[in-house]
């Protein structure tokens, strides 16, 4: 595997022949990646992990300073997985004039739940991940099912920009004890992780036929977790639903994370 610091050494990945799929994500990679970087592997002639911490995607509370970044044990997995090259550039790179004059918006996709937390994140997301497929030129690019109003953004991002990719989702991958894999775990100590487990176990109430209501008593019930938003919304357009199918999204606090979750329902 080739690892590529620069914008400057990206080779043009569409004329080395066959199909190029890639795989975005901001470094700290774990098993999760590994099944975007695997279903990658499957699907395609040339894997392409790009691996930068964006910092359009980082507001005032979150940590961008802190956010774990290890080059060389992200290079030992995507390598592991199946990745061909692993695209790191500096920030100076990506960025050159700092924040960019012209960018992308997401609308109201953007600013409800995750968005409502964390106020221009999806504008961040949408602005890179459109700078890395004209770097990169993609036929797909892979993306996890955990960040689901991020692939619904990302799916709507191609629709509506006409951008010549397939977006391709990847189930959530599950720790045995049904924490879903995320960086953030990294940084929960033993009983946080412990306390995090409330979320999982109030979606699946939520599938197992509760109301919202049960399901949000079970996390209130937690003392170690602060809850943001429990919801139950039309993949469509992230609206407030009672029908089913539906998805039911959740985000909270433990110690110094904020982590999110969701379930399938019906
Ligand atoms: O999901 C992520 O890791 C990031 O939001 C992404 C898509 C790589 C953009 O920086």
């Amino acid at each position: 595997m080739q690892i590529i610091r620069s914008l400057a050494d990206l080779p043009d990945f569409r004329a080395l022949g066959g199909s190029v799929g890639l795989v975005p994500t901001m470094g700290a990679l774990h098993d999760g990646h590994g099944s975007l970087i695997s279903l990658a592997r499957e699907d395609n002639d040339v894997v392409v992990v790009s691996d930068f911490v964006n910092p359009l995607q980082f507001g005032e509370e979150d940590d961008y300073v802190n956010y774990p970044r290890d080059l060389d044990a992200d290079a030992e997995l995507a390598q592991r997985y199946g990745a061909d090259y692993l695209f790191a550039p500096a920030v100076e790179d990506m960025y050159p004039g700092g924040t960019p004059q012209i960018s992308v918006t997401t609308g109201t996709m953007g600013t409800v739940l995750e968005g409502a937390s964390r106020p221009g994140h999806f504008d961040g997301v949408a602005t890179v991940v459109t700078k890395l497929f004209t770097l990169i030129h993609p036929h797909r690019a892979y993306f996890g099912e955990k960040d689901a109003q991020q692939l619904a953004i990302i799916r709507r991002l191609v629709t509506d920009l006409n951008l010549d990719v397939e977006v391709v989702a990847a189930p959530i991958v599950r720790a045995p004890d049904g924490l879903a894999e995320s960086s953030r775990n990294q940084r929960l100590s033993p009983a946080e992780r412990d306390a995090a487990l409330v979320l999982p176990q109030a979606l699946r109430l939520l599938a197992d036929g509760s109301s919202v209501d049960e399901a949000r008593a079970l996390i209130d019930a937690n003392a170690n977790v602060e809850l943001d938003y429990l919801v139950v919304v039309d993949p469509a357009d992230f609206g407030e639903t009672t029908k089913r199918p539906a998805l039911a999204l959740g985000a909270l606090r433990v110690g110094p994370v904020r982590l999110i979750d969701n379930l399938r329902l019906g």
